[in-house]
């Protein structure tokens, strides 16, 4: 009688066990097609996006690769922007394409996200009286090429965490407090699919992805019901200098789209969709990632990593150490 018992206790536990698993794939593989494929077969918006979220957009890192395409797709939408960049001169010439090829205002901000804390004051007294309809989180850097943790230099190190953390968690805070006030807006963060999985080789690159990636999930569930659009966007490789380790990323391709054609892509899921890859072919390679173990992930990442590694090496005739 006893072991009966037991033996149902069993079954029931495994049915519901085995019930919660199904379900919850069943979820995932309903979020990734909704979240990261659904945009590009949704109707044109009726509402311009500066209806939505007002006239001004800032976007951080805009003085090049995806920031700076961010910025400028922004502009043809019609938003002014306020371009937050470390580079005054790279900056100034941003500004003057824009407002050259699309009839918004711009604003520059220079600032140094790697000098941490400090910056915050004046960037927030620079945007004081911009009601910013649109933040985009754009601002990142990675390993110049891979290696392993010990070998990034203490600098570096900082870096990754005061531009890929800090930025992000401090930006949101500055311009979160407008939004609600003001009953609306979009917060944009950019991560990676590097947040898929740890990923050897580029260990704290990655790690600071999956702190977005939580960061803006977190974000979404606090901010959201106040009227803000917090908006996740996982890039996978975009033909950009921060790949400049590898000759074949920077040359692109159709899974290595420029920056540009990223930019407009990701731009057009903007309101849309509360998480994106931002790219229709990275939404596949994502959902198709997803679908392996972690432990194999992380695996071939690091192959990935170390023929990456390789092939720094052999173009800039450096010994491996
Ligand atoms: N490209 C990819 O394959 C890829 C893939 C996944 C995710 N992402 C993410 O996408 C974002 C943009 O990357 P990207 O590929 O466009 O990189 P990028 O071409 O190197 O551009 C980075 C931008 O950020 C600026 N920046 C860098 N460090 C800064 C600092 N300390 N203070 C202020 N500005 C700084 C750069 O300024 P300068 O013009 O002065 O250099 C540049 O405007 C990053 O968050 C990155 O992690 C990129």
């Amino acid at each position: 009688m006893l072991l009966f018992a037991a033996v149902v206790v069993l079954a029931i536990v495994g049915f519901l066990a085995l019930t919660f698993i199904a379900i919850d794939s069943l979820w995932s593989v309903l979020e990734m097609v909704s979240s990261y494929l659904m945009p590009y077969f949704l109707p044109a918006e009726v509402e311009p996006l500066t209806k939505k979220f007002g006239p001004w957009a800032a976007v951080t890192g805009s003085t090049d690769g995806i920031g700076k395409h961010y910025a400028l797709e922004l502009a043809r939408r019609g938003f002014n922007v306020v371009l937050i960049s470390r580079n005054p001169d790279k900056l100034r010439a941003v500004a003057t394409e824009i407002e050259k090829l699309h009839s918004v205002k711009t604003k520059t901000i220079v600032a140094d996200f790697s000098e941490g804390a400090q910056i915050y004051s004046h960037i927030e007294e620079e945007l004081k009286d911009i009601p910013l309809g649109v933040l985009v989180n754009n601002v990142g850097l990675n390993y110049e090429y891979p290696m392993p943790v010990c070998e990034v230099s203490d600098a570096r190190t900082w870096e990754l965490i005061n531009v890929n953390v800090g930025a992000v968690t401090a930006m949101s805070r500055l311009v979160l407090p407008g939004m609600v006030a003001r009953g609306r807006g979009a917060l944009v963060n950019v991560s990676s699919g590097s947040e898929l999985q740890p990923l050897p080789l580029m260990t704290i690159y990655a790690a600071t992805k999956a702190y977005v990636r939580s960061f803006t999930y977190a974000l979404r569930e606090e901010y959201g019901p106040q009227g803000v659009h917090v908006q996740h966007v996982a890039p996978l490789f975009v033909s950009t200098k921060i790949n400049a380790f590898s000759r074949r990323l920077l040359d692109g391709g159709v899974l290595v789209p420029s920056a540009d054609t990223y930019a407009r892509h990701a731009v057009a899921a903007l309101g849309r969709v509360s998480a994106t890859t931002g790219y229709w072919l990275h939404g596949l390679q994502y959902f198709f990632i997803k679908i392996a173990p972690e432990w194999i992930r992380i695996k071939i990442g690091h192959r990935l990593n170390e023929n990456f590694r390789e092939e720094y090496m052999r173009n800039n005739k450096v010994k491996a150490t």
